[in-house]
């Protein structure tokens, strides 16, 4: 039950911002580097996003962001698109946004599961097949 109350949150924000498009402003806004959410997400909403992307796929925020200087790869440089992973996370949220969007939410019932990220990947970088 624990995940479901975090999915309702994470879903819950994200349907508020892409509806409403919020009107504030995080400052850094011009330096952003978003082509799927909204320009701008408050700090607070794109963390709730990431944090569920690392649990989704079990993985750390490396996994998808490049370090800002390959002999300190602690420092992550978040607005690189350097990591191919990156774009194809950007994909992955195209896909899972249309299947909810286009045919979950078409789906005349009480109580709709929206798919997740976690809804395929369980816990691994790429979903097992069996
Ligand atoms: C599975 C891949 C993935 C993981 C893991 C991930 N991110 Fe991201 N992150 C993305 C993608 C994709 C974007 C760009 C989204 C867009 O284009 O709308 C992004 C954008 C960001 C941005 C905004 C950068 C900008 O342009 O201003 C920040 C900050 C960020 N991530 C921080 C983190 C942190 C911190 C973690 C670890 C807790 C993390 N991310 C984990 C894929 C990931
Ligand atoms: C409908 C099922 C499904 C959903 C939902 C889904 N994925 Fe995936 N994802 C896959 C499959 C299948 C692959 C493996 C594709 C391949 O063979 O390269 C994959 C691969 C990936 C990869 C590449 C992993 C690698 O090491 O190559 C990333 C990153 C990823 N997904 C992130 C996400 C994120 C983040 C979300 C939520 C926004 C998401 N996925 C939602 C099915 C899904």
């Amino acid at each position: 039950m624990k995940f479901n109350l975090r999915k309702i949150c994470v879903l819950g924000s994200l349907l508020l911002l892409i509806s409403f498009a919020i009107a504030w402003t995080p400052g850094k806004e011009d330096d952003r580097n978003l082509k799927v959410l909204p320009k701008d997400i408050s700090s607070d909403s794109l963390s709730i996003i990431m944090d569920e992307f690392t649990e989704a796929l079990n993985v750390d925020c490396a996994f998808c962001h490049a370090p800002k200087d390959p002999q300190n790869p602690r420092k992550l440089n978040y607005a690189s698109d350097a990591n191919h992973l990156k774009d194809v996370t950007r994909t992955m949220m195209r896909m899972t946004y249309e299947m909810n969007d286009k045919y979950i939410k078409s789906i005349k019932q009480n109580n709709i599961h929206l798919v997740t990220c976690y809804t395929c990947h369980r816990g691994n970088s790429v979903p097992l097949e069996k």
